[in-house]
């Protein structure tokens, strides 16, 4: 596994992340989730992303995550990066959702209960909240860091011009903003036109998640919807109806590519991220041990010919 320093910090993110939103849910076969992430650990994986709501049920992939951290983890906790964060919808009532000082807090202390970590090393808000004033937010976070609870903040999903302000304010307190969260991948680039340059500006750190669009980019729904894939689990995030014949034609066409290549179009579709240099890491999302292999194997061969960019940037227009 490479590594890259995480815009202008002093932190190294691995080339591939893991990430916990699926597949280690209660609802997941737990030795498949504890095989995933050893078997990453092994192979130069040191990132693991999680975040309060995810599962299903919300926080119990946090709970997971801890059951296999205490049990063969633990002698090894500062060679990994564990991150989680707040954003979204955890619990009932006005406290449990946003980005208010009372939520960030609470769900923090809930989180490392869960873990059983004494820190995160990266703690995220998830998303940007307008009904929070942004000094609020970011205050909260700035605390949590003081408070020895993180080590790092990030921010995710947030437009950039409240992306820009809030690393204006964590500027002005000394505190570093470190990382920045985002969708981005060959089926969704909008992260190019402000985000990643004004990540680039202030020096943050760009990690992406969906790489592989939740399995569009890879061979899978070439022919349709497997079983006990993401698009047909009622939980998964992926709908059938995100599956259109234009999508089916542009995967085609991209896995012949990848093919003469001599990748998957899984492969092709990380490498293609990690080709810039933009990108400080990649989380990804598997739910077997196989799919975590093929994808590794990616990070090996992310260069490209000027004809196979343009041949991308054609099937995709
Ligand atoms: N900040 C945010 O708001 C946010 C939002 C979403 C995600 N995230 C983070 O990003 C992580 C990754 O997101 P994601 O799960 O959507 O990533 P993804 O890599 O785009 O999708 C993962 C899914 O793709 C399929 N897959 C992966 N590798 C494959 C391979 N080699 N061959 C065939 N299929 C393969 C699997 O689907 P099947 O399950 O169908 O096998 C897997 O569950 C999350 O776990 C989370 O940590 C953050």
């Amino acid at each position: 596994m490479n590594y890259r320093f995480c815009g202008n910090s002093g932190l190294q993110l691995p080339l591939l992340s893991l990430g916990l939103w699926h597949n280690f849910g209660d609802v997941d076969d737990f030795s498949v989730a504890s095989n995933m992430i050893l078997r990453a650990f092994e192979q130069g994986i040191t990132h693991f992303d999680l975040a309060n709501n995810y599962g299903p049920p919300p926080g119990s992939a946090e709970t997971n995550f801890g059951k296999i951290f205490k049990a063969q983890l633990v002698h090894h906790r500062d060679e990994l990066i564990i991150s989680s964060k707040a954003g979204h919808l955890m619990w009932e009532g006005p406290y449990g959702d946003g980005g208010s000082r009372k939520y960030l807090m609470a769900s923090i202390n809930q989180s490392l209960k869960r873990t059983g970590l004494d820190y995160f090393d990266i703690f995220y808000s998830h998303r940007y909240d307008a009904q929070t004033p942004l000094e609020e937010t970011i205050q909260t976070l700035i605390d949590i860091v003081k408070q020895g609870k993180a080590l790092y903040i990030g921010l995710s999903k947030y437009p950039a011009d409240k992306a820009r302000e809030a690393y204006e304010m964590m500027q002005a307190q000394q505190v570093r903003c470190l990382i920045y969260q985002d969708k981005y991948n060959l089926l969704h680039r909008k992260p190019e036109a402000e985000l990643m340059p004004l990540n680039d500006t202030y020096g943050m750190g760009f990690i992406v998640f969906s790489p592989l669009a939740q399995g569009l980019l890879t061979n899978k729904y070439l022919h349709g919807i497997p079983e006990n894939s993401r698009a047909a689990k009622s939980h998964g995030f992926l709908q059938r109806a995100d599956i259109t014949p234009e999508v089916i034609h542009k995967i085609t066409r991209l896995n012949e590519l990848a093919l003469q290549r001599g990748q998957t179009l899984a492969e092709m579709s990380l490498a293609w991220l990690l080709n810039k240099q933009a990108v400080t890491s990649v989380i990804i999302g598997t739910s077997s041990v196989k799919q975590l292999q093929d994808n590794i194997a990616g990070t090996q061969f992310i260069d490209f010919t000027r004809d196979e960019l343009i041949r991308i940037e054609d099937i995709l227009k």
